[in-house]
């Protein structure tokens, strides 16, 4: 998965996911607060709402119509250069 950045629309802070990271673990090592379990994409813990952006989905939870307006941190890249998240 390529690099990205991820921006959280309530705090505005804006973060580097690298070639490689999820963008769970760069929000956790950040201090943003996500639950996580599974961190494969299949148990739904990490289900986060984006607001814009086109993220690549990699999850076995989400539905066609779901993936339009959240994603799996833990597992989810992006297509875009940036990702704005509900957080
Ligand atoms: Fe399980 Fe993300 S931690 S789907």
């Amino acid at each position: 998965m390529k690099a990205f950045r991820v921006r959280l629309a309530r705090s505005g802070l804006e973060l580097f996911v690298a070639e490689g990271r999820s963008i769970a673990s760069v929000l956790q090592e950040a201090g943003v607060e996500l639950p996580t379990s599974c961190e494969q994409g299949i148990c739904g813990t990490c289900r986060t709402t984006y607001l814009e952006g086109e993220p690549e989905h990699n999850d076995f939870v989400l539905t066609p119509r779901e993936q339009e307006s959240e994603l799996m941190p833990c597992c989810a890249g992006s297509r875009s250069e940036l990702l704005v998240l509900d957080l």
